[in-house]
């Protein structure tokens, strides 16, 4: 089979692009420690108070360090909207809505996910440094939208 020179030459750069392009998302997910918003397990929402961990919403703590943040969105707030951690802790959150579609973002942080009814949403953070980091709802969700953010406090 005979292939032009400029075919050929194409053929192997569209084959290096699509190589880079996929270490390009191979060494995102797994080099810069950006996650991958992922559905962790199913709740009924309707279930929420029965249903652990959203039973008790709030920090626990798992063992040196490590922490436990669950939380639960709904129109138009954050349940618990404070959540206080010492200088150092990794917090590794449960997220799921009571209502509509929700997002959480912490700011300062590469923290972001939607936050989804039915579904648990899951992101995990090392808060190195004490101060007050913002939390907000990006996903649009009615009239109160813009009044749907909390605080983590790491002292
Ligand atoms: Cu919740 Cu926007």
């Amino acid at each position: 089979m005979y292939i032009e020179l400029y075919e050929k030459r194409w053929m192997v750069l569209t084959g290096v692009a699509l190589a880079v392009m996929f270490l390009a998302i191979v060494g995102s997910v797994f080099g810069a420690g950006i996650q991958v918003p992922g559905v962790y397990g199913q709740v009924n929402p309707a279930r929420l108070p029965n249903t652990p961990p959203f039973d008790q919403p709030g920090v626990r703590q798992l063992g040196p360090g490590r922490y436990e943040a669950t939380v639960i969105a709904h129109i138009w707030a954050y349940s618990p909207n404070e959540i206080r951690v010492p200088a150092g802790a990794t917090v590794t959150f449960n997220l799921t809505s009571r209502d509509v579609i929700h997002g959480f973002r912490i700011e300062g942080t590469n923290v972001n996910t939607m936050v989804i009814p039915g579904q648990i949403a899951r992101v995990t953070h090392t808060f190195k440094k004490p101060g007050t980091y913002l939390f907000l709802c990006h996903e649009y969700c009615g009239v109160g939208h813009q009044n749907m953010f909390g605080r983590v406090i790491v002292e």
